[in-house]
């Protein structure tokens, strides 16, 4: 079937196959969708025609929108966001009821609505596969969004190098507004909702909500320090709400079902499910919809189990952290995550095995971070560029005397000095790696030898200093 290649047919509960969507309707090669776990935003993947409203409506589309604009008051529909739990899937995990308020508190005439679908980090597709698969899912949660908070605007930031999404997402806004679901008078009301779709940079720290809505008002793409919040000064010194499109599909999801049918999966303090991407060492890497709460072990058969004997996983994109096979009964969770260094972030969950280097894979992130920082704030450019050079000298056999004193001092300092997330975040697959893979830095560090055979090292220099403290530290208090 044309266009259908990145398409895994996916299994209803009742073990029949879904029907693949109609003509022009699939997703980009390099986005799978996995079967099994708990499918909800991802149910109608492969049922309905993303291009087609029509589609959409028939699998009970805009009825959750219907419903808050006639029958409920912008405080009854975030008194729903507040019975389900739901909390924001772009990382941080703030409560969206509590953020929502905050806007509506906001005394100001003009209030703005921002999907936030910069994707900036390359090892999760979530939001892309959500955009490609079921736009108007976004499209709705944004409308509800913005009649909850009383935002007559409303901006869908897209990643401009996700054409087939943008494309999609368009079209979508585009026939709302042609059925009158957007736009002047919403469905015969006294509502109004001017919906957008702005394409931005692919840049990493894009998708930080500061820098995302400095972007969309002309400057530089960079972070600002907080406060101001966006909720009270965001988008053109107007209150605004950010939201990641992951969280604003769960709000249509909600809406359409119940408060209390969301909160019938997860974990006491993060309900609901969450879209992760599965990658590196697994037979079939791709994004699978997960209960929160779901044990990583649990994870692994979703993508075929890894290829390999399991060695860590990293959780949580370039901030996050390597959690060992030892540990995988750990829940994939907001609060079970941090608290072993770790975190949610973008969703996505690298499978390592016993050919992957520790050391270089959090060179990798490292250096990933390093090179995506804007450079305003000077102590996270050269702060994560020192800790790459460090890591380089552990990798070439070249130490100098203190360099694993350096990599947890200068975190240490990072997180101290933030402006945005992306310093605080960015040491922790190198922290993690080290607190719990010491022998991988010792062998890379003293004897030149990677462990895991992975690296081509070069030929020891002798080693100036011994090597010390590389016993364990606590990830998170990095
Ligand atoms: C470096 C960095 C990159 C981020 N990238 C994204 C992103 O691509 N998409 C996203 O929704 N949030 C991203 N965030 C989080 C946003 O700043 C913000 O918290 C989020 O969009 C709020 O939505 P939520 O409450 O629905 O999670 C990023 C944060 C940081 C520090
Ligand atoms: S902490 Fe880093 S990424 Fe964030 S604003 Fe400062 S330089 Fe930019």
């Amino acid at each position: 079937m044309a266009g259908m290649a990145g398409v895994a047919a996916r299994r209803r509960p009742g073990g029949r196959p879904e029907a693949m969507p109609t003509a022009g309707g699939g997703l980009s090669p390099e986005i799978r969708i996995l079967d099994g776990g708990e499918p909800r935003l991802l149910t109608d993947f492969g049922r309905i025609d993303p291009r087609s409203l029509d589609s959409y409506r028939a699998h009970g589309g805009y009825t959750a929108l219907e419903r808050a604009i006639r029958h409920l008051s912008p405080e009854a529909v975030i008194g729903e966001m507040e019975a389900a739990g739901l909390r924001g899937r772009g990382g941080a995990g703030f409560p969206t009821a509590q953020k929502w308020r905050a806007v509506r508190a906001t005394e100001s005439d003009r209030k703005i609505v921002v999907a936030n679908l910069m994707g900036a980090d390359p090892t999760s597709l979530g939001d892309r596969a959500l955009a490609e698969g079921n736009p108007h899912l976004i499209v709705e949660g944004v409308q509800i969004a913005a009649f909850a908070v009383g935002a007559s605007e409303a901006i869908i930031a897209v990643r401009r190098d996700w054409q087939t999404a943008v494309e999609r997402l368009r079209l979508a806004v585009d026939q709302t507004a042609s059925a009158h679901l957007s736009g002047y008078l919403v469905l015969g009301t006294d509502v109004s909702i001017q919906l957008s779709v702005e394409e931005g940079s692919g840049a990493y720290v894009a998708g930080e909500e500061t820098a995302m809505l400095a972007a969309l008002g002309g400057d530089r793409g960079m972070p600002w320090i907080r406060p101001p919040y966006p909720t009270t000064r965001g988008l053109w010194g107007v209150p605004t709400v950010v939201q990641n499109a992951e969280t604003l599909a769960h709000v249509a999801w909600i809406l359409a079902h119940s408060p209390e049918a969301f909160a019938s999966a997860g974990t006491a303090t993060g309900h609901g499910t969450k879209l992760v991407t599965l990658l590196g060492k697994v037979a079939q890497p791709g994004v699978v919809e997960v209960a929160l709460g779901t044990p990583l072990l649990d994870l692994l058969p979703l993508a075929g189990g890894g290829t390999g004997t399991v060695k860590a996983l990293f959780v949580g994109g370039p901030g996050g952290g390597a959690i060992e096979a030892a540990a995988l009964d750990t829940p994939y969770d907001y609060d079970a995550l941090g608290g072993v260094g770790a975190h949610i972030g973008s969703g996505s969950v690298l499978v390592t095995d016993e050919a992957t280097c520790m050391v270089d894979t959090a060179r990798f992130f490292l250096d990933f971070s390093a090179r995506e920082a804007c450079g305003k704030a000077v102590p996270c450019r050269i702060g994560t560029r020192r800790l790459v050079e460090t890591l380089d000298r552990i990798l070439a056999a070249t130490p100098r005397p203190g360099d694993f004193d350096l990599l947890r001092d200068l975190s240490r300092k990072m997180a101290d000095t933030a402006l945005c997330h992306l310093e605080v975040l960015a040491p922790r697959p190198m922290l993690t790696t080290l607190q719990r893979f010491p022998d991988e830095y010792r062998a890379h560090a003293e004897r030149g030898v990677c462990l895991a055979g992975a690296c081509r090292v070069e030929p020891v220099q002798p080693l100036v200093a011994p090597i010390s403290n590389v016993e364990p530290t606590s990830p998170a208090a990095g």
